[in-house]
């Protein structure tokens, strides 16, 4: 297999479902790296918001136009958005945040009419496997993690909101329970456990074929 062949398939998929005009948003990570040039070369007239500073600049260094996503002026709706996955279940859950981005990325993937994620094979799980990333409040750090159950802080930078990077270890087995308890947990910011319903489809790169899934389908 290779990986980076597949996600340059997966992201080609997605660029063709850009459409002149559109408000799109640009997920974080690598298979999103191979997006950018891809989307950039189709020459259309887009208005973009990045989900990472690394995002930002790399758009902007193919030509794309990225635009504020802060604060109450900028934009409130996008056509597309299209982001990369540590993990992608055929039930539609995906796991997010390997690149600490998971925060920004699901408000992104929130705004969008169509949220679009572009894997490699090897992203393909039978059943999601801990870790989970969290993003979690610095205020009152120490009483959150006494809270939670088999978390672990990341060796990594704040995130562009201030809050710290974790993750979590444990159980994975019912996703939509863990998903409820850890959005229900003060001092949880946002937890990288994507549900189905929040995902218009999945990309998998498998060889030089481009499977596409769609969760609830
Ligand atoms: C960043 C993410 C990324 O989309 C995820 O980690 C996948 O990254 P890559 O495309 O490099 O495998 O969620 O927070």
């Amino acid at each position: 297999m290779d990986v980076e062949r597949e996600k340059r398939l997966a992201a080609e998929a997605a660029a063709l479902l850009v459409e002149d005009g559109m408000a799109v948003g640009l997920g974080t990570g690598s298979t999103v790296s191979a997006f950018l040039p891809l989307l950039a070369e189709r020459g259309l007239r887009l208005r973009c918001v990045a989900t990472s500073l690394r995002t930002e600049e790399e758009a902007r260094a193919h030509g794309l136009p990225v635009e504020p996503f802060m604060g109450v002026t900028a934009l409130d709706r996008l056509d597309l958005a299209v982001d990369g996955a540590d993990q992608v279940a055929r039930d539609g859950w995906v796991v997010k945040g390997g690149g600490a981005a998971h925060t920004r990325e699901k408000l992104v993937a929130a705004a969008a009419d169509r949220f679009v994620v572009i894997v490699s094979s090897d992203k393909l799980v039978e059943r999601l496997r801990p870790p989970v990333p969290l993003e979690l409040l610095a205020y009152g750090l120490a009483s959150t993690l006494r809270r939670l159950d088999a978390v672990s802080l990341r060796d990594a930078p704040p995130s562009p909101d201030g809050n710290v990077i974790a993750d979590y270890h444990g159980d994975v087995a019912d996703p939509a329970a863990l998903s409820a308890a850890l959005s229900a947990m003060p001092g949880v910011v946002e937890h990288g456990l994507f549900p189905p319903w929040s995902t218009s489809e999945i990309l998998v790169a498998h060889g030089e074929d481009v499977e596409r899934i769609v969760p609830g389908e």
